[in-house]
Formats: C-alpha cells, sequence, structure tokens
C-alpha cells in the first residue's frame, strides 16, 4: 500500500467516499402520497416468495425518518449518499403524468443531502418497476425501456439542477434472471428466454435513457452492474460464466456489442428476435462512470452431466464451486484479492470509463450489547476486517493503474434485504425495527476515521 510520511495508506484527494442504500430497502411508506405498487410489494406480499412473510411496508420507514438519517451520516463525514427512486412513487402506474407529490419526497431528501454538504447521487432503477407495467409483460416488454426513458427523463428535469451524478440501472443482471429467469425476485417468473429478453431491454432503457439524460444536460451518467472475478481452470467454463454475468452488460454498454458465447446461448432460449438493428448502437452510449457492485468472486469446474445453474441459463457440465474458507452470513466467500483483479481489469480492458464501487460490503450476526451509557454498542468486528480488507484491495487496485473513483458501503442502514427479508443486516447503522431506532455498529464509527483520515490505518 502507498503510503504518506506519517505512515498512513492515503486515498487520492478527490475520492468519494459514501455509502448506498436502495428505495424499496428502506423507505417503506408504500401507499404514501399517490405511491402505487411496484413489483416487490406484490412479490413480498405473495406467500413463499420472501422469508417469513417480511415486506418492504414500513421498512426503515425512511420515507418519514430521512432528515434523521441525513443527520447520521453528516455524523459520519459521509461526502456522498447513493439512494435510489422508486418509480412507482413518480408514476404510479409507470406512465403519464409525474405525481409531483412523489417527486417532492427526493426533492427534500437532495436539498436535506445538499445542505450538509453530501452529495447526492441518484440511481433511477433499483428493481422496483411498477406493478403496472408488468402487467404488461414488464421488461420482457421492449416498450417498457421507452417508459423508462420517459420517467428518467420527468425525474432529471426536477432534480437536474442539484444532482450531478445519474445512474440509470442498478444490477441489470440481477433483475433479467433472478427476476425473470430463476424467478428467486420479483416478479419471480421463470423462463430463461424472459431472462435474456429483460436483460436486452434493461439495456435498452439504459441506453435511451442516458442519451435523453444526456442532452437534457446531467453532468455525469453512470451504470452500474454486480461484477465479479470468475476462477477456475477450466477455461471455457470461466469465459462462459464470465460472459453471462459480466460481459452480457459490460459490451453492449461500453462496447457496442454482445459477446459471442451470449448470443449463441440466448438463440437457443427463444431466439435473438427481440435484439433489433440499431438497438447496440443505442445501448454503447458514453458514460462517465462504471459503478461496481462487488460482494465475491465465483468459482467454477467443468463437471460433465452438471444441469444448468437456474441463474445462468447455458451452464450445462458446469459446477459452482461452493466456498470452502471464510464466508459472510450470507455465504458469500470473502475474497478482497478478486476485487483488486476485478478493478484493475475493468480499467484495462474498458479504460475510458472511470470506476466507482457503488457497493461493496457484509451481512453478519449482529446484536446490540450493553454498555455503562445505556444506549448499547453493536461490536461488528468481522464487518470492519472485510470492509478493511476490501478498501486495501482497493487501494492496491488504484496503485496498479485502475482509475476508482470511490467506494460507498453498502450499506447505510441495516435494511430489507429482498428474499431475505429484514434477516440479513448489511447496515454500519443498526436499526431496531420495532422500534425504528438507529445505533451506529463499531464499523461506522471506524468508518468515519476512515473518511477523516482519508485512508486506512497502518500498513
Ligand atoms: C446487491 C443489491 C443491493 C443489496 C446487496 C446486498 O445485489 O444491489 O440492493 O441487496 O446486493
Amino acid at each position: 500500500m502507498m503510503s504518506s510520511p506519517d505512515g498512513f495508506g492515503r486515498f487520492p484527494d478527490d475520492f468519494v467516499w459514501g455509502t448506498a442504500t436502495a428505495s424499496y430497502q428502506i423507505e417503506g411508506a408504500v401507499s404514501a402520497a399517490g405511491r402505487g405498487a411496484s413489483i416487490w410489494d406484490t412479490f413480498s406480499h405473495t406467500p413463499g416468495k420472501v422469508a417469513d412473510g417480511h415486506t418492504g411496508d414500513v421498512a426503515c420507514d425512511h420515507y418519514h425518518r430521512y432528515a434523521e438519517d441525513v443527520r447520521l451520516m453528516a455524523d459520519l463525514g459521509l461526502k456522498a449518499y447513493r439512494f435510489s427512486i422508486a418509480w412507482p412513487r413518480i408514476q404510479p402506474t409507470g406512465a403519464g403524468p409525474v405525481n409531483a407529490e412523489g417527486l417532492g419526497f427526493y426533492d427534500r431528501l437532495v436539498d436535506e443531502l445538499l445542505g450538509r454538504g453530501i452529495a447526492p447521487y441518484a440511481t433511477l432503477y433499483h428493481w422496483d418497476l411498477p406493478q403496472a407495467l408488468e402487467d404488461l409483460g414488464g421488461w420482457t416488454e421492449r416498450d417498457t425501456a421507452f417508459r423508462f426513458a420517459d420517467y428518467a427523463l420527468a425525474v432529471h428535469d426536477r432534480l437536474g439542477d442539484r444532482i450531478r451524478t445519474w445512474t440509470t440501472l442498478n444490477e441489470p443482471w440481477v433483475s433479467a434472471f433472478l427476476g425473470y429467469c430463476s424467478g428467486v425476485h420479483a416478479p419471480g417468473r421463470r423462463s430463461p428466454a424472459a431472462g435474456f429478453r429483460a436483460a436486452h431491454h434493461l439495456l435498452l432503457g439504459h441506453g435511451l435513457a442516458a442519451s435523453a439524460l444526456r442532452s437534457a444536460g446531467a453532468a455525469e451518467l453512470a451504470l452500474t452492474l454486480n461484477l465479479g472475478t470468475i476462477l477456475g481452470e477450466d477455461e471455457e467454463a470461466v469465459a462462459r460464466v464470465d460472459a453471462l454475468l459480466n460481459r452480457q452488460f459490460l459490451d453492449p454498454a461500453l462496447r457496442g456489442r454482445y459477446p459471442e458465447e451470449v448470443l449463441e446461448i440466448a438463440a437457443g432460449h427463444g431466439g435473438l428476435d427481440h435484439i433489433r438493428d440499431g438497438d447496440l448502437a443505442v445501448i454503447n452510449q458514453p458514460i462517465d462512470l462504471l459503478g461496481v457492485n462487488y460482494y465475491c468472486p465465483t468459482t467454477v469446474s467443468r463437471s460433465p452431466g452438471e444441469p444448468a445453474n437456474p441463474d445462468y441459463p447455458g451452464t450445462e457440465d458446469i459446477r459452482f464451486v461452493p466456498p470452502t474458507g471464510p464466508v459472510t452470513s450470507m455465504g458469500w466467500p470473502i475474497e478482497p484479492a478478486s476485487l483488486e483483479t476485478l478493478l484493475v481489469r475493468l480499467s484495462r480492458d474498458y479504460p475510458e470509463v472511470g470506476l466507482l464501487i457503488t457497493e461493496n460490503g457484509a451481512a453478519f450476526e449482529d446484536g446490540v450489547t450493553d454498555d455503562e451509557t445505556g444506549a448499547g454498542r453493536v461490536h461488528d468486528p468481522e464487518r470492519i476486517a472485510f470492509l478493511d480488507g476490501h478498501l486495501r484491495a482497493a487501494h492496491a487496485a488504484i496503485a496498479a493503474g485502475a482509475d476508482l473513483r470511490g467506494y460507498l458501503v453498502w450499506s447505510l442502514l441495516d435494511n430489507f434485504e429482498w428474499a431475505y427479508g429484514y434477516h440479513k443486516r448489511f447496515g454500519i447503522v443498526y436499526v431496531d425495527f420495532s422500534t425504528q431506532r438507529r445505533l451506529p455498529k463499531d464499523s461506522a464509527l471506524w468508518y468515519r476515521e476512515v473518511i477523516q483520515r482519508n485512508g486506512l490505518q497502518g500498513e
């Protein structure tokens, strides 16, 4: 690690330090101010879809407590806050006139952030599609991409004077393949063909929205992908999974083409008719930042006769190897070195785009312990070690030439972790869901010092 004379590893002076959240995971207030239903309302209210029948109806009640939450962010010294905008608050049925009251919430949030010197990073789509659009076919329908661009522009019209950085989509791989192929996420459909169609229309929506926002004067445009290093001895297996997870989105968005492996697999699952002439040029808009959501690597091996992984159509004869080393409470392997590999690779293969880690973090079994003040403490040394290790990897990647501009921890608050409900705690701030009391964990206090120091302690 590069170190300064006082012995502390330092990040670049303008490095962006922050945290991230998403609308459905924290806001609650699902029927406030004319909000329409989203696919996650429907899914979480369908028995058997989410652990213990948890829903986002109340979540962290951030819709009502946003001012307190922003104060907390300021106390932690955050420079940036990534949040997402709930499309069904803006257009309750996914089309037509804007619901001014719904937009008003984000207007107040942005002003509160700016008032405390925190840069707002808005994501336009973090999985809460208006249910009315799903009823028309959702992301398997081409029209949804055009609806998304209209919505994006309407939000930008109101907030573009105060938000510099606009991210179109969060993790389209997850929306498409967990939502439409394996069905473990909303809307819960189970068809590989639907997965590939959804992926393409999400990409098209990204391109249309990016182009519209650019014309409207957006300062900085981003696309956030869940990316991971694929490990294994068998080159063909590694390349196939890398194509499905990483290059299926990187190459259309940044190179204007699909990887051959993806075209071949998609052709065998419903065909390629949904990809029209000119689409790839629309998708391939210049963007300023690639948002990297990184949690863990994936290890694969060749295994003749193995059926395809339900999340990855086309992976017959490939085994997804379970982790053998340390894992988080999600069961995800803890391997910071593979973040360095990923960042260096991205800057090598796509040098024109800056990188921002838009999510990195971990769930562990946290609990409140008594302390002498009576307020309680949450000791989470495993999370501190996780974040420290990944920041060291990020620092090493910068030293090796990666154009990494910032790091946003997932997440500010414990929240609704999709199909796992409230059982998985990713926050650096503990939330008692019965009282809504917030309590910064030890990791939050540690992160505050990292930010103050603009780096890690020691070598
Ligand atoms: C990512 C999501 C985010 C959160 C983390 C743990 O895939 O973008 O909402 O659930 O995983």
